[in-house]
Formats: C-alpha cells, structure tokens, sequence
C-alpha cells in the first residue's frame, strides 16, 4: 500500500475508532425514506444488543430478503450490525463475514455475539475478521466462497476503490452478488477536499461521482450496474457545509452482479421473466431495481442482461425466465442516476438525527 493509502487508513481508524462515541457523533444523516429497512429486517435489528445499534454508521439498508442459508460478506462491517441482521436472516445453515480494519469496531462486533445467540436460540455463524477490504484474501476471505457481499458506507472511505471491487469480484461466486449502499456525489470531488480529515472519516472526500463508480465496476466484469434506491444526503454541520460548497452528496443502494453480460446495450429480445413470489417478505412484488419491479405470476418483459442475471444468479430459484428466440431491437429505457439523483434531491425530507422505535439504529430515519 503506498503513503497516500496509508495515511487514508490512519485517519479514517482515528475517527470511527477514537473521534466517533456513537451515531449521534455523526455530522451527516442519510435520508433513508426510500430504503427504511423492511419489517423483516427491523424484527432481526431489534434483536441486537444495544452496544452494537449505538455504533452503526451507515447511510443506508443493505441487507436483501431470500438469503435462507447463504453466505454473505460485509465490507467495512463496523460494530457489526448488518452482520447480526444478516446473521438472523441467513439462519442455522448460513454463513456471515465482517470484515474491518478498526480494532475499537471489531472489539464491539465480536464481544456481543454470544448474547445475540441467546436472543436466536441459536449460535449464529458469525464472525468478524480484521483486514482491509482491498486485500480480502489476506484477511482470510477464500475465492468464489460469497453468495453475496453487502457493505454500508465503507467502500467512498477506501483510497483504492478498483481493488476493493476486483477482490469482492474474486470473492464472489459465479451469480453472486455485491448489494451495497455507499456515498457518491455529483460531481468529481476537488483534490483539495480529498485530505480533510473530517471530510475523510464522513465519508465525503472519498464519494465517487457515479459514472467513474458505474465503469470502474463495468471493466472489472460486473454486470450493468443496477439501482435500487437513491436518497439526498443532508450535510448538517456549518463547517462542512462551507467546504463542499454546491456539490450534493447522495446515498445510493447499488446491485453489482457477478453474470454474464450478453449486450453492451439494454436490448429487449423477447425474453419475459415471472417472479414466483415466494421471497417471504416480498410475496407480492420483488424490486430487482428501479426499472425492474415484478408482480408475482406477472410475466415481464426484461432485456438480455436482466434475463442473465434472473436465470444464472443466486436470484434465479425464485424467478421463472422464459424465451430467448427473437430479437426484436426494440431498446428498454433505464433511467440514468443522474436523473434518479435529482428525483431524491426534491424528495429530500430528512430530519436530522432522529431515530425511533421504528427504526433503532439508524439514525436520520424519517
Ligand atoms: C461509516 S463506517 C460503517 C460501518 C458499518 N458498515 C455500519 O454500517 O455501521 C465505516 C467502517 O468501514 C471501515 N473501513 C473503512 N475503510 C476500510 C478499509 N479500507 N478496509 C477495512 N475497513 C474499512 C471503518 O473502520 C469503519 O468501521
């Protein structure tokens, strides 16, 4: 790693390992009205110990329903609770990874395992590895081992996205998936608020503009990006506000799957796809991303790429993918992110730092 990783590393361990005591400490809040966590999830969230909730500093809700018995990895695990969400979810017969490189994060993360698996009856498969999410082997993740990776608000703090990408690519297996929510910003962020420490630890100096993110994750052999949800990122401290003067900051929940892409272009060739509706928690309809939401027993008409990603992904048992025959050149619309940006800029609503019973843990919920 070279000087400029390292003094990353440094200053982003001091702030979420020393500067932060808690969410509250935060000076950013994700306005997470689009992609509130599902009753699922909360049911799972509140059975968390406390300790766990107090240090989440996420900026969104990336935990996908139907991972009965998968394995799941989480970049930048923090305190660990998306793992203990993932870990209910998963069940007995599934597997969970955290993986961070802040001790004080980790030393929380590990010490309440054992009473969250009284709360499930159960030892969860849970464990925390230390390590940087660029080098995931070397923290002790193997090859093709991850049905999906999930990650809140971590990858905009590594000084090395490429890598990050490529070694959650290698991690993956063929059809799995990397479901994340990140910061990005509209704009290219200027060198000179790439160093600031505040900036750093927030997350903010580190955001990527969305198109370098998008073909940074295309070259490394992702599939077409996919977008699931996109909220306005309100920045409520003075000082911070002074330094990223008009550039807007988003949270936006990415799909990356790793599949086959069998067009360069979204183009329609008769395929259709029915979703059998038997994710519990999404009986009658499954959001696969903005463009594509499927009510159960409805066939749908999809493109190539979307046909490869519901036939061979771990997507695919609750999926029925019918008809690759004709190509009939007709192009199906994808809406850009920068269009779905300014429908969250209008939208935005949050109340800061507010959290409540209907969400412990995540702060900024409206
Ligand atoms: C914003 S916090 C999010 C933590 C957790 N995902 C959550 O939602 O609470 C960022 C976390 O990522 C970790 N982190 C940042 N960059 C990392 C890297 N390159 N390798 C490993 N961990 C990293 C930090 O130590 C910190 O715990």
């Amino acid at each position: 790693m070279s000087t400029n990783s390292d003094i990353v590393y440094t200053s982003v361990k001091n702030y979420y390992g020393k500067v932060l005591e808690s969410s509250k400490d935060l000076k950013t809040s994700a306005c997470t009205t689009g992609s509130a966590p599902h009753p699922i999830v909360l049911d799972a969230i509140r059975k968390i110990p406390t300790a766990v909730l107090d240090k989440f500093y996420g900026c969104g809700n990336p935990i996908p329903l139907g991972i009965t018995g998968k394995s799941i990895l989480d970049l930048g695990s923090g305190s660990g609770r998306d793992c203990y969400a993932a870990a209910a979810l998963v069940g007995p017969e599934g597997s969970v990874i955290g993986v961070d490189m802040t001790d004080e994060q980790l030393t929380t993360a590990r010490e309440n395992i054992d009473k969250f698996g009284e709360t499930l009856g159960y030892a969860p498969n849970l464990k925390f590895l230390t390590g940087y999410i660029e080098m995931l082997r070397e923290a002790g993740v193997p090859e093709n081992s991850i049905d999906i990776c999930i990650s809140n608000c971590v990858i905009n703090l590594s000084p090395d996205k490429p890598r990050v990408l490529q070694s959650v690519y290698d991690s993956l297996r063929d059809g799995g998936e990397l479901y994340f929510s990140d910061m990005y910003a509209d704009a290219k962020i200027p060198e000179a608020m790439r160093t600031h420490d505040v900036l750093l630890g927030e997350g903010m100096a580190g955001a990527l503009y969305t198109k370098d993110f998008e073909s940074i994750a295309r070259s490394i052999g992702f599939a077409q990006p996919r977008v699931l949800a996109i909220s306005h990122i309100e920045v409520h401290d003075a000082e911070l506000k002074a330094l990223v003067k008009d550039i807007k900051f988003y949270s936006v929940t990415y799909r990356l799957f790793k599949a086959a892409q069998p067009d360069e272009k979204e183009i329609a060739r008769g395929q259709t796809a029915v979703y059998l509706g038997t994710i519990a928690g999404h009986e009658d309809k499954y959001e696969l991303d903005v463009d594509n939401v499927f009510a159960k027993n409805v066939p749908m008409p999809i493109s190539a790429n979307t046909a490869e990603i519901l036939a061979t992904s771990w997507l695919s048992p609750f999926f029925a993918v019918e008809g690759v025959t004709t190509e009939d050149g007709k192009e199906l619309k994808t809406a850009s992110t920068e269009s779905l940006m300014e429908n969250a800029l209008s939208a935005s609503c949050c109340k800061p730092k507010q959290e409540s019973s209907e969400c412990p843990g995540q702060s900024g919920c409206c």
